[in-house]
């Protein structure tokens, strides 16, 4: 796991910007594992920005994100379908048929429908770069503590603890869904690399739960260990628990001067 601190959020977000940059300039068929939430607002913004500036195309890329809300349809202000165009989608020329969320509507089974979701990552050729934010109780996408580490695309119950952390998000009188479809831990896995983003206090103990803690159920981020090209792009603040801070600038400025030397190589 490489984990890269930064001064603030903002560093994080431009960091996270030019790994999908490069991404999408180098591979001709791109295939973008996204993630909503707060934390890839601003990363999103950075896209957009640079397709604004005529650097950056999402023509040929294929995107699926992590999760998605059962109960509450694609034309929902609060559905990730909303977010996704709302940040990122309406304001780039990617082929909106190629956009996919982990959807059930009312009536269709999870079951069948969390394997079909993935048969289409596959028949995609996999997952490229999986962006990720962490919950606060160590979730990735909206696979809460206890959940499988071999899991695959299914329908989710939310903790208490993410259903109060997103309960900011929802008016108080407003549907706030308690289930939803999410990419499995393993799923997550497949990707070819992982790029984790977590800024904040808040996000601090599950951090190093994630980095420094033993591979856990409990922290499902943890499975993120097992994972060869698993990148962690942090804030001060998300990194203020962990231990090896050091080691991780000094490792950080090594690879900077191995870039330097031979480009960068990602297995794009
Ligand atoms: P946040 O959510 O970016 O809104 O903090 C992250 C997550 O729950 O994965």
């Amino acid at each position: 796991m490489q984990v890269i601190i930064f001064d603030d959020a903002q560093h994080v977000a431009t960091h996270a910007a030019e790994w999908v940059a490069e991404l999408l300039n180098k591979n001709p068929k791109p295939v973008l594992g996204l993630a909503t939430g707060s934390t890839p607002i601003s990363l999103y913004q950075q896209l957009v920005n640079k397709h604004q500036a005529g650097q950056l195309s999402f023509k040929n890329t294929t995107s699926f994100n992590l999760d998605e809300y059962l109960g509450i349809d694609a034309s929902n202000a609060q559905s990730y379908r909303h977010f996704m165009n709302e940040n990122l989608f309406d304001h780039v020329d990617i082929d909106i048929s190629k956009t996919f969320l982990p959807t059930c509507a009312q009536g269709e089974n999870p079951r069948t429908q969390g394997l079909k979701y993935e048969q289409q990552i596959k028949q995609a050729g996999g997952v490229d770069l999986q962006i990720l934010g962490i919950g606060a109780n160590g979730h990735i996408g909206f696979n809460e503590p206890t959940s499988s580490l071999a899991s695959r695309t299914r329908i989710k119950t939310l903790t208490q603890q993410t259903l109060n952390d997103n309960s900011r998000l929802f008016d108080k009188n407003e549907f706030q869904p308690t289930l939803a479809m999410t990419m499995g831990i393993a799923t997550i896995l497949d990707a070819r690399y992982v790029l984790l983003m977590a800024t904040g206090e808040s996000k601090a103990k599950a951090v190093k739960d994630m980095v420094a803690g033993p591979l856990s159920a409990i922290c499902p981020a943890s499975a993120l260990q097992m994972h060869e090209n698993a990148i962690v792009l942090l804030d001060k603040a998300a990194a203020s628990q962990l231990e090896e801070q050091e080691y991780y600038q000094w490792a950080h400025d090594q690879n900077i001067m191995i870039n330097q030397e031979f480009g960068l190589y990602h297995n794009y």
